[in-house]
Order: structure tokens, then C-alpha cells, then sequence
């Protein structure tokens, strides 16, 4: 395969990026970015390996959140503490159910490039280029909004940066303390699911109360009232992601500076494509999104190619077939993980093969079929004696109404009160915390039956 070059994508046949035209204006940009300090640190994605490492053997289960398409114009504090919140409450009733600690990653701090599946859009008589995400063009229809502009670059790192430290603040300025496990509950209307985390909450703090009054607070406090959050995106737009990597002074490696884990989506893992080109190279924990059309070739190739070394936590393989269809395909990848004895996390994104466009027009996703296939990628794992090591949603902290169903039913006629999202439907704060106490339920059978069996 060579030396591995950051720039050495470039020599790679490439798919889902812009063309600009202004190549100056793209030189300027790159070169200014390339001086730009790195959004994270190479130890912290040791770290997150490290600890889906560990998810890869059941022992931490990874939580990966937040939206499909973070954008300039829904950029805010709120928006990102209420995200932050309900991942939270998310890892809470996760740890509660699993007994193991949930590792919490968010689609935050630079999710901003987006595939697309066709390269146009067309509008009554009107085609234009598709919208890509906010750091490559602009969601409005007109022709001028959607030329890309290499200058959104700097505005995406912006958002990033600023993003990311006030993830940081929450994360160990007192937001987060275990302490306030009630208070997260503020915003809760009375519903089913809330009644839920109140009394999970209730038993979180008995057990916290009997800790100090048994004096067991000592050595415990920091991770009581830290927590470790980390942040992913899809590596999808290589100019941005190479103008940020740097050498680790530690190891002498290369380190994506964009964010904690990256991802090769399932429209870019072309084996000898520029994407798997530079994900190779960087030390930092890659995703790789596996859907119906992966095929076991295709993994074998990829698992070489990103993980040479079958280092664990290296890889997490998203698996993402669509519910009524993780029978017929999971499977087939795990026997190829098998066969290459494979050090793999396997997760569960039930978002991008549940989409379906309703009779009213909009993009979404029934909330049952997001938890049925949740269900079969635990039923697949069971009966394949394989551990289902983390899940991976679309999801907000906005009372929004892009996914229909849950407890609080949005329907089709719902969507268009709220639907805010630049790109694909989103739970919503109930949804997701619905569906976290499922997984919970599965986690916890699981940990019942291990236990059963090692009696
Ligand atoms: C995404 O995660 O937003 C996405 C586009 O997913 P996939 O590549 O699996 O379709
Ligand atoms: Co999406």
C-alpha cells in the first residue's frame, strides 16, 4: 500500500464531493486551515479507543448521537446543551440497564458534510445542484445558493470549535454531576417515559446517598461528577479533514484534528476510493457504515485496509440495513469478521435504513421501525453469540416532529409543525429517551442471561 501521505486521497477516484471551481479561493481556505489549532488531542482519541475497545468485549457500550446535519442557522447554546442533556439522560438509563459504563459520542462539533443520493435536486421545472451540508453550500433553492463555497470551511471550523468547548464546559464544569440526576429531568412534560427516568433517577440517588453516608464519596467523586464526551462526524469532505491533521508529538503518527472518531459513510467506502485512502492513516477510532450492498469481500478488504494491526477499538462497524432486513445481511458480515478473526465494535444505526417519505411529502422515519430493527440487531447478535456493542441515532434535544411514532405519537400530519433538520428526520428528545429505555431492556436480558449461564 506504500507510505501513507495525508494528501495521497487526492490520487484516489472520489465520490459525494464538490467540485469547486474557485480553486484559489479553495487554496487560501486550506492553507489558513492548515494553520489552524486541531479541535482535538491524539491522547483523547486513544482514550475513546481504548474505551470502544473495551465496548467490542461487552464490557462499555457506546452511545452515538446528535444530528444528521449540524447547520449554521440552528447553531446555539441551547441546542447544544439540550442534545447534550437527553445523551445523558440516554447514558444513564443505558448504564443503569447494561451495568457497564456507556461510552458517549456525539454527531456534534463538525457533522456538518452530507452525501447525497442524487447530485441534483429538481423543484417544478427548476434543477440545481444538491445541498451538501453547510460547509459545502447553502440549503435554499436558488442557483447561487448552491454553488460550493470553500470559505463555509472556516465558518464549519468556527462552529465546531465553539461547539466543542461548550460541550467541554458541560462536561466537567458541574453539568454533568450524577448529583443532579433530578435536575435533568427539567423540560419533562408528564409522560410515560419521564415517569420512567424519574424513578430510575430516584434509585440513582438512594444508591448515591448510601455512598456518602457509608463515606464511599472520596475516591469516586470525579467520575461521579465528570464525564468523558467525545465527538464524531463523517469524513466525508477530504480538503477539511486533510487541512486538519497533524503529527502526533507523542507516537510520531498522524492524527485527524476535525474531531475524537471519523466515519466512512456507506456511499464512500469504495475499498481503493480516497476515502478508505485517508482514514487509513490516521490513529484516530473509524467508523465504518455497513449497509445492505456491503458486501463480505468488500469488509475483508476494508478490515485489512483500516486496521492492519487488529488493534481493538480501531473499528466499529455501523450497521445499518433497515428493519425486516438484519436477518438477511448481518449475518453474512459477522461470519466474514469470524472468518478474519477480526477485532471489530459492532453498533446499530437504525436511522438510514428506516427512511421512507410520507404521504404528505416530507422525509422520515416510523419510530417502530427504528426499535424493530434495534430488536433484530440484538436478536441477530444473540443467536450468533456476538456482542451488540453500541447503537448510533439521529437525534435532538428539540421537541421536534421529523420521525413519527412513540409514546407521544407524532403522525404524518404532525411533521410539518416541526420539522427543523437540514437533512435527514431526527427523534426527538422523547423518542430518543423511549428508545434508550429499550435498549436498556435488551441490554439488561442480556447481562441476565450471561449471568444465568456462568452459574
Ligand atoms: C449519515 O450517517 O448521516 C449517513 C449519510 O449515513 P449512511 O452513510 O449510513 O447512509
Ligand atoms: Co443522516
Amino acid at each position: 500500500m506504500g507510505e501513507w501521505q495525508k494528501s495521497g486521497w487526492r490520487e484516489r477516484p472520489r465520490v459525494q464531493m464538490p467540485d469547486y471551481t474557485d480553486r484559489d479561493a479553495l487554496g487560501a481556505v486550506e492553507a489558513k486551515l492548515s494553520k489552524y489549532p486541531p479541535l482535538v488531542f491524539a491522547g483523547e482519541a486513544r482514550r475513546l479507543k481504548a474505551e470502544l475497545g473495551a465496548a467490542a468485549q461487552g464490557k462499555a457500550f457506546l452511545l452515538q448521537g446528535g444530528d444528521c446535519a449540524e447547520s449554521f442557522a440552528e447553531f446555539s447554546g441551547d441546542n447544544i446543551r439540550d442534545t447534550f442533556k437527553v445523551m445523558l439522560q440516554m447514558a444513564m438509563v443505558l448504564t443503569y440497564g447494561a451495568k457497564v459504563p456507556v461510552v458517549k459520542v456525539g454527531r456534534m462539533a463538525g457533522q456538518f458534510a452530507k452525501p447525497r443520493s442524487a447530485p441534483t435536486e429538481v423543484k417544478g421545472d427548476q434543477e440545481l445542484p444538491s445541498y451538501r451540508g453547510d460547509i459545502v453550500n447553502e440549503l435554499d433553492f436558488t442557483p447561487g445558493a448552491r454553488i460550493p463555497d470553500p470559505a463555509r470551511m472556516l465558518q464549519a471550523y468556527t462552529q465546531s470549535a465553539a461547539t466543542l468547548n461548550l460541550l467541554r464546559a458541560f462536561s466537567t464544569g458541574g453539568f454533568a454531576d450524577v448529583h443532579h440526576v433530578h435536575s435533568w429531568t427539567l423540560g419533562f412534560t408528564e409522560r410515560d417515559e419521564a415517569e420512567r427516568y424519574r424513578d430510575m433517577a430516584e434509585r440513582i440517588q438512594d444508591t448515591i446517598d448510601f455512598m456518602a453516608a457509608a463515606g464511599m464519596t472520596a475516591d469516586t467523586s470525579h467520575e461521579l461528577s465528570t464525564v468523558d464526551f467525545y465527538t464524531s462526524h463523517e469524513a466525508l469532505l477530504l480538503e477539511y479533514e486533510e487541512a486538519l491533521t497533524r503529527v502526533d508529538s507523542t507516537s510520531g503518527r498522524w492524527v485527524a484534528g476535525s474531531g475524537h472518531m471519523i466515519w466512512i459513510g456507506d456511499r464512500t467506502r469504495q475499498p481503493d476510493g480516497a476515502h478508505v485512502e485517508f482514514c487509513r492513516g490516521v490513529l484516530n477510532p473509524i467508523g465504518l457504515k455497513c449497509g445492505p450492498t456491503t458486501t463480505a469481500e468488500d469488509l475483508k478488504v476494508l478490515m485489512a485496509k483500516l486496521n492492519p494491526d487488529n488493534e481493538a477499538g480501531r473499528l466499529t462497524l455501523i450497521a445499518r440495513f433497515g428493519a425486516g432486513s438484519v436477518g438477511e445481511h448481518l449475518p453474512r458480515l459477522i461470519k466474514a469478521v469470524r472468518e478474519e478473526g477480526a477485532n471489530v465494535l459492532w453498533s446499530c444505526d437504525p436511522m438510514h435504513g428506516n427512511t421512507i417519505k410520507a404521504a404528505s411529502g416530507y422525509k422520515t422515519r416510523p419510530f417502530e421501525s427504528v426499535l424493530r430493527e434495534v430488536q433484530e440487531f440484538f436478536a441477530v447478535h444473540k443467536s450468533e453469540g456476538t456482542i451488540p456493542g453500541g447503537v448510533h441515532f439521529e437525534m435532538t434535544g428539540q421537541d421536534v416532529t421529523e420521525c413519527t411514532g412513540g409514546v407521544r405519537a407524532v403522525s404524518d400530519e404532525d411533521l410539518s409543525d416541526r420539522y427543523h433538520t437540514a437533512c435527514d428526520p431526527r427523534l426527538n428528545a422523547s423518542q430518543s429517551l423511549e428508545l434508550a429505555f429499550l435498549v436498556a431492556e435488551e441490554l439488561s436480558s442480556r447481562r441476565a442471561e450471561a449471568l444465568a449461564t456462568a452459574v
